[in-house]
Formats: C-alpha cells, structure tokens, sequence
C-alpha cells in the first residue's frame, strides 16, 4: 500500500490498523480494547493487555533462533575497544543484572534511576528494569548533580545505577562524586546504588549502600520475566520544560511496543538480522528509542558508539563504524554532521571506506537547513531522510516512511505526517491554517500508540502543558506550516525551549540559575543560532545596582554556575553585561526580539516596547561578544 493510502488507513480505522501492528508483539493476554477512550482526554493504548517489553526485545528472539545473531555491538574509539553481545549473551547478561536489582528489593513498579555513560551496561539496566516491571528512568551524562538530584525528588528511586565513569574525548569524567553529590542534596534517598567499575577509574563505595555491579551480577540468581500491563509504565523520562523543572514524560509497554516494532519497517525499512546504528545517547529519547529498544524489539543489531564524529580519532569515525560493522541504515542529529562537514569539507575520510552496504540516513532532533542535507546527499550518495519528532511523542511524528513509499525530498522539511498522526497547524482560534501559514502544530487526539499517556505522577501538569490549548488536540510547542502538497515546515519553538547540538534545554532554566547569583539583578537567556551546535545560550544580565566588582569575573562565575548546576552539556559560554533589558511595556523581556538582533536579522520595533533606545545598548553589547552582525 502507497503512502498516502497507509495514512489514509490509520485515520480511517485506527483501532483496525494498530491491532494489525500489534500482532507483531508477543502477549501474554490479548487486550480487551485496542484502544479505551473512557477517560477522554486520557486515552490508553492495548487496555486490558499483559506482556513484557523485555521479553519481547531479547528472550523470544533467542526462542525463534536469534540466539548467537549479534543483539549489540559496543564501539568504543574513546577506549579503543569493541564488546559484541549475542541475543543468548544479552539477555543472560540482562536476566542476572535483573536478580541483582530483584535481590535489592526491585519489584514491578519500582522507579530505578541510570545514570550511565555509552557503555553496554546502560542498555543491560534498563532491560533488566524492563524484565521486572521496574521503570527505569534515564539521566543523561552531561547533567548536574543538581539535574540529578531534582530527578531523584521526582522520580523517588528505590535503586540508581552508574558507573565509575564516562569519557568524553580524551578526558574521563567521574560520575560516581556526581551521584554522591545529587544523592546528598536530594530530600529523596535511593535504598542501594549499585555501580560499574570501569578500568579508567575507580569510585570510592560507600559500605552498606553502594553496591559493585560486577561481583554483585555474578552472584545473583537470573531473573523471570514479569508480565505487566500494557498500560503500565516502561520508563520515564525527563525533558526541558518551560521552567527549570524539567518534565517526566511517562512511555507505557504495550503502545511503546508496538510502534516501536512498526516504525523500524515502515519508517526507517529495516529487516530483522540488519544492523542499526542510532549515533545518539541513551539519556536522550532517541537513545531509549532507537538504540535500545526498537532495533531489538525488530531482531537488529544495534550499534552504540562511545565516540564522536569529530575527534575520536577524526571525522571519518561514522564511516568507520558504518564500513565496519555493516551498518543499513543510521540516525543521529544534524548537528553533527555539521561537525564532520566542518573539518573534512570535502570528505576525504570517506574514501578509506567500503560503504555499500549503507542504504540510508536519518536526521533529526533539530532542524536540518538545506546545506547539511545537501552535503550528506551528495557525499553519501544515499536518501537523506528528516524527520520530525520529539520526547514526549518517543518516535516519528513526520517523517519520509522508506518503508512505506519513498517521497521525493524538500529540503528542509521532514516530509509528511506519519500514519497515526493526526497532525494540523491551528491557528489562535483553533482552526486549520491555510496551506503555507504559520500556526501552532497540533496533533488532533488521540495520538498514536507509543506517545506519552502522561507525565509522571502529575495528570495535572500534562493537561495544563500539553492539551488545554486546544480541546481535543495535543499542542507539539513547535510552529510551523503545511505546504500544497502537506508537507509539514517545522520552523520555530513557541516556547522558550533551545536546541543545542540536537539537545532540548531551557532557556528559563539557565535564567533561574543566572538570577540565583547574589550580583545578579534580572537577565534574559537567549538561543542564538551557532554554526554548528544550531543554537547556543546567551545570558544578558543586569547587575545589581552599586556591584563594582570586575565583569570579568562575574561572568566566569556565571558561566561556571549553569555548568554546575545544569551541566556540560547547557554549553552556556557566553555572558554579556548589559545596564538594562528590553521590556514590554507590562514588564516582558522582550526575549525574541534579543535573538532576532543576536543573529543579525531584520526586527520590526515591538508595539508595546517600553522604551526603543535600549534596543541599541543591546545590539551593542551583543556585538562585543560576536554577535548582532548583519549579514
Ligand atoms: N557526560 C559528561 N559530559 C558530557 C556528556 C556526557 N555524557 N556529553 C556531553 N558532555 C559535555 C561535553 O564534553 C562538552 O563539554 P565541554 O563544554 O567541556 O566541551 C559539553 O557537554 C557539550 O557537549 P556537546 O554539545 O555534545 O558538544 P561537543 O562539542 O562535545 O560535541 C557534537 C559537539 C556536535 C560533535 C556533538 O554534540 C554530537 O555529536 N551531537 C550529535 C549527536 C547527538 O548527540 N544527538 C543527540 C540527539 S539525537
Ligand atoms: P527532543 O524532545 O529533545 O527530541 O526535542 C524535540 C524538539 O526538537 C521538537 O519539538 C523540535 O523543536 C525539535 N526537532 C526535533 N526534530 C526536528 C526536525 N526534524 N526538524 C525541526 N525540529 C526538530
């Protein structure tokens, strides 16, 4: 069936076509309704359904004669190694880790918090939480302890999980004084932690609480798989807010397990036995997503890289990789093939290797401009495919289903809605938007199987951010437009979320710990466009009157306190010192109207300004720092 049949299926029928989709997953009981709209806006997925989404991902393959295929390859530049993981060995490997986390007490709805660097043993701890019922809740590398710590107030783990250490580049990274840090400054504390020792360094335990991952798995009994309801949750996971309290997006078994199973064919035209490679994090969505869960779930082989794409050693590292272990199709973000594109303009790395067996590229997590796509296409000679989604959504909202039916390319746009994905641009009376118009993106309910049922523990705050802008749809934060031909332009946020180098961030966030600094008086953090990472933070602050100490060393204290308290990868470098801010007129930072001066843009004066001339102290200020050159 062509593209827009399949699209017109899932509309039509959508009960009809998920349960057809859900044939594809092992249940233990059959659902009672494909889907319950009984408690409208909430709907659930597969209600009444039993089954287990780790079962699903290893156990049942090595039942069907997957067992010696390659479930996971770990590469390694950064440690110059290689791990390969059979279907048997992970899920040996995951069943013992689960006793362990059964022998601390871990049962079926148990929070567990992994904080993990690219190693084997994050993939192993979330299945292993999947395998009990226990719901992991990832927490990226690159956070704070203080990131951390509001994660474990929220999520109120039994158990975390970590290791001794990340490394990024050349440098080793110690998390376990991170973990120490986030468990001392939070109210809640985890029972046990438990942690994997790698040889680039050693954390101190702590007698009673911490526990060594590797002599504590080998001493524990395997563990069953636990049957749950497909309406339970599988993890959570949390993302930038509009406040620096960040969201729990909660992602259920059953719908999760099925769309996950459907989009590996239908989007990204992969088979069982072929390999995937998601060049992304496990503390991000794509990470959850399509280094864990879905190539396994399909009966891939997944690639995850410790490494990237510049610098470990050099940008031909992802042709490496893909040349090296057979890789069909990738995914990661623009941005870093910006990077690549940078160093190696015209990618000389490739020519050292056999890439045919290399079918396609994925792109997303920002927008991807016309210049990066030309240059993949033209150098990789492969469809170069965008596509659109996001955490809360946990795959494909829009995108060029290569499984489906190959559409031609627009760049800069990331095709069409997916199947499921009743996908409209509404303007502020909630009607649709003529064709080329800018509105508010919207997805008409209910969504899809596999989009967030909820946010953690909090019905409340998922009603007020996400539906109440308009009854009966689900509000995405982005703006944009369809074309004639309905193809979707995702074009800006309407909130204060930044994407930098394809990571979401919180622009009021970075404010709340600029404002905590006793010089500061009030700011405006800003996403300016950079080159390479999309967007970068900007801090315009204003001291407190009668402060006479250096900038210059107020700002580095500025710049350290964001990477302390957010963390590394906020990469918020650049402060300028500015006698006041432009508002509206009721007291609004005028934060878009900052940004369209730090890129060099054309603003129109806002109407309600309080008063104009600071527009020009704020140019000037933003032109000692490199920024507000006309183009
Ligand atoms: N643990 C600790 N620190 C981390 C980290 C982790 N897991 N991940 C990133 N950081 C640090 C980095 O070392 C860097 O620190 P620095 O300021 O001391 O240099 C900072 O956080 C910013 O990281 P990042 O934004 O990744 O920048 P980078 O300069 O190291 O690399 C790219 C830039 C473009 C090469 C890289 O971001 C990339 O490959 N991105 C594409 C893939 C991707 O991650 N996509 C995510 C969603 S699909
Ligand atoms: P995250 O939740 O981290 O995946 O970030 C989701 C946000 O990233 C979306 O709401 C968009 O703002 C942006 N985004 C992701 N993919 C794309 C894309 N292909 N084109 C444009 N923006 C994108």
């Amino acid at each position: 069936m062509n593209y827009k049949d399949t699209y017109a299926r899932s509309m039509e029928d959508p009960e009809g076509f998920w349960a057809e989709a859900a044939a594809e997953i092992d249940w233990y009981k059959p659902w009672d309704k494909v889907l319950d709209d009984s408690n409208k806006p909430f709907y659930r997925w597969f209600a009444g359904a039993e089954l287990n989404t780790c079962y699903n991902s290893l156990d049942r393959h090595v039942e069907n004669g997957r067992g010696d295929q390659l479930a996971l390859i770990h590469d390694s530049p950064v440690t110059d190694s290689q791990t390969k993981l059979t279907y048997t060995e992970l899920r040996d490997a995951v069943a013992k880790f689960a006793g362990l986390l059964k022998a601390q007490g871990v049962e079926k709805g148990d929070r567990v918090i992994v904080y993990m660097p690219m190693i084997p043993e994050a993939a192993v701890a979330m299945l292993a939480c999947a395998r009990l019922g226990a719901i992991h809740s990832v927490v990226f590398g690159g956070f704070a302890s203080k990131e951390l710590a509001t994660r474990i107030n929220d999520a109120k783990p039994k158990v975390i999980v970590s290791a001794s250490c990340g490394i990024e580049g050349k440098r080793v990274i110690e998390y376990k004084p991170l973990l120490d840090e986030a468990i001392e400054i939070s109210e809640h504390k985890p029972e046990k932690t438990v942690v994997f020792q790698r040889p680039q360094a050693t954390a101190s335990m702590q007698e009673g609480r911490d526990i060594d991952w590797a002599s504590g798995a080998a001493a524990a009994d395997p563990a069953e798989c636990v049957p749950v309801a497909a309406t339970d949750p599988l993890y959570i996971l949390y993302t930038s807010g509009t406040t620096g309290v960040p969201k729990g997006v909660v992602r259920d078994n059953g719908g999760h397990a099925v769309a996950m199973k459907w989009s590996m064919k239908n989007i990204y035209n992969v088979d069982p036995g072929d390999v995937f490679w998601a060049a992304s994090d496990v503390g991000w969505v794509v990470g959850h997503s399509y280094i864990v869960y879905a190539p396994l779930l399909h009966g891939c082989t997944t690639i995850m890289f410790e490494g990237k794409p510049v610098g470990t050693p050099d940008p031909g590292a992802f042709w490496r990789v893909i040349s090296e272990h057979n890789v069909r199709v990738m995914f990661t973000a623009p941005t870093a093939f910006r990077a690549i594109k940078r160093e190696d303009p015209d990618a000389d790395y490739l020519k050292k290797y056999d890439m045919s067996k290399f079918e396609a590229l994925f792109l997303a997590g920002e927008r991807c401009d016309p210049d990066t796509l030309e240059w993949a296409q033209n150098t990789l000679k492969v469809p170069v495919i965008d596509h659109w989604w996001q955490t809360e959504t946990g795959w494909g909202i829009a995108a060029n289903c290569m499984g489906i039916e190959e559409l031609p390319v627009k760049a800069g746009s990331p095709t069409c809605s997916v199947p499921g994905y009743d996908v409209q641009i509404l303007d502020e009376n909630g009607n649709e938007e003529a064709a080329g118009e800018i509105g508010r993106i919207m997805i008409k309910l209910p969504m899809p199987p596999g989009c967030l049922p909820t946010l953690w523990q909090n019905d409340e705050r998922y009603l007020d951010s996400y539906l109440s802008a308009q009854e009966g749809y689900y509000l995405t934060g982005d703006a944009g437009y369809k074309d004639e031909d309905g193809y979707l332009w995702i074009m800006s946020r309407i909130d204060d979320i930044i994407n930098v180098a394809g990571h979401r961030l919180s622009t009021g966030g970075m404010e709340e710990v600029l404002s905590s600094h006793p010089d500061v008086a009030e700011c405006g953090v800003i996403g300016a466009a950079d080159q390479l990472k999309g967007e970068l933070p900007v801090g315009l602050v204003v001291l407190k009157a009668g402060v006479d100490r250096p900038e210059d060393e107020i700002i580095a204290e500025l710049v350290s306190l964001v990477r302390q308290k957010i963390g590394p990868v906020a990469a918020f470098k650049k402060v300028v010192i500015v006698e006041r801010l432009p508002k509206t007129r009721s007291g609004k930072i005028l934060r878009g109207t900052m940004k369209k001066i730090a890129d060099g843009q054309e603003y129109k004066m806002p109407a309600t300004i309080d008063d104009p001339v600071i527009l020009d102290e704020i140019t000037e200020a933003l032109l000692r720092i490199g920024y507000a050159q006309k183009h």
